[in-house]
């Protein structure tokens, strides 16, 4: 095995994300324009065989974790191929785990194979639970499909269930205590997300954002909040809902960014390495995996893409400028 992926700031990445598709049965607001975007050549899209050979190479320098991102990883259709090659990948220390975020519409369907092939956790987008407001955020009226998702991904037994709410003034605002009640009687936790400017129409502004104190004030209104200690370089800040067990998370990325813990790194759909969500260069691995490239120069991409890295996002600097691709491109 290699040595870890370290970067200048100390920081140890074990987490890569893997976007394996850039298209979405949806269109979020805070993603995708209505239209779409102009969608990513087919043939620039990593195949399986590809997708792997990167894994395998970036669990012998220490991840440990792959998540599928999209758009939307349910569309593509050799998902539960590529949840079972990626499953049977060992690391220096054992088996990796694999994790999936999605917008639940296919889960239904999906998900018996999906864990036989060995996936692990589960994330589900879900911003409101009235069918209207759904519709106008996601452009799309199929709330009742990402509910069978929701129901099926309870059923299942995989724990944790996580679900992901975006919050947004004047849109979700009203809802958050429902939310949570929602995700509590699924035997999930809900986690809400601080908007960040990554939609493809940059049109992010702070004012729409609701920060996380507001959320904590929100929420507090209904339950006793306790700090979880030891975030390690998760995401979330977790707070037990009346003393536990059951617990609510929000993700400040933008009012308390968790930068300085950051131990992901990105592989977009198109082959390129990112070492931030909003980094603006990315490492491209297609030369590589199409030339005659060994898994030594996949290697090396992997650890220059690291060693780029810089101390964190600059969301809040006056000369902010968003990455050129959404969201959708980018992978969650
Ligand atoms: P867990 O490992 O289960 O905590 O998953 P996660 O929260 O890392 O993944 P998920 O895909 O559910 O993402 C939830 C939110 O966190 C999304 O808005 C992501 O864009 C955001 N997020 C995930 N990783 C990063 C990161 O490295 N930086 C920032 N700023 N946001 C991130
Ligand atoms: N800001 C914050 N979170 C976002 N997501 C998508 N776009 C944004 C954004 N602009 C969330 C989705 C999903 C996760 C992958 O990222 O809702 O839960
Ligand atoms: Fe699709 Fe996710 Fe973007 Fe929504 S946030 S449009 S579910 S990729």
């Amino acid at each position: 095995a290699g040595a870890a992926l370290v970067d200048t700031f100390g920081r140890v990445h074990r987490d890569l994300r893997i976007s394996l598709t850039d298209r979405c049965s949806l269109r979020c607001t805070y993603c995708m324009p209505e239209q779409g975007n102009e969608w990513l050549a087919r043939d620039s899209i990593l195949s399986t065989d590809e997708i792997v050979r990167v894994a395998r190479v970036a669990a012998d320098a220490g991840i440990t974790t792959f998540r599928l991102t999209g758009g939307e990883p349910l569309l593509r259709t050799d998902i539960v191929e590529v949840v079972r090659r990626l499953a049977e990948i060992e690391g220096p220390d054992g088996p990796v785990a694999i994790a999936m975020t999605t917008n639940g519409i296919r889960l239904p369907g999906l998900l018996p194979g999906l864990v036989e092939a060995g996936l692990q956790r589960l994330n589900i987008s879900i911003d409101t639970l009235d069918r209207e407001r759904f519709r106008e955020l996601t452009r799309r009226d199929r709330l009742d499909d990402v509910l069978e998702g929701i129901a099926a991904a309870a059923a299942s037994g995989l724990r944790p269930l996580k679900l992901n709410a975006v919050a947004m003034r004047g849109v979700n605002d009203t809802e958050m205590i429902g939310l949570v009640e929602f995700a509590l009687a699924h035997g999930a936790q809900l986690r809400f997300i601080e908007q960040m400017p990554l939609d493809a129409g940059h049109t992010w502004d702070r004012t729409s954002m609701v920060t996380r104190d507001e959320i904590l004030e929100d929420l507090a209104t209904r339950w006793d909040l306790t700090p979880v200690p030891g975030r390690g370089g998760a995401p979330a800040e977790l707070f037990l809902l009346d003393g536990g067990p059951q617990a609510v998370g929000v993700i400040a990325s933008v009012t308390a960014p968790f930068c300085g813990d950051c131990d992901r790194m990105r592989l977009t759909a198109d082959g390129q390495l990112r070492n931030c969500l909003f980094s603006t260069s990315e490492y491209d691995l297609l030369p590589v995996l199409r030339g005659d490239g060994a898994d030594a120069d996949v290697d090396r991409v992997l650890r220059a893409c690291v060693r780029g890295k810089l101390p964190g996002h600059a969301i809040n600097d006056p000369s902010f400028l968003q990455p050129a691709r959404g969201m959708n491109a980018i992978g969650g």
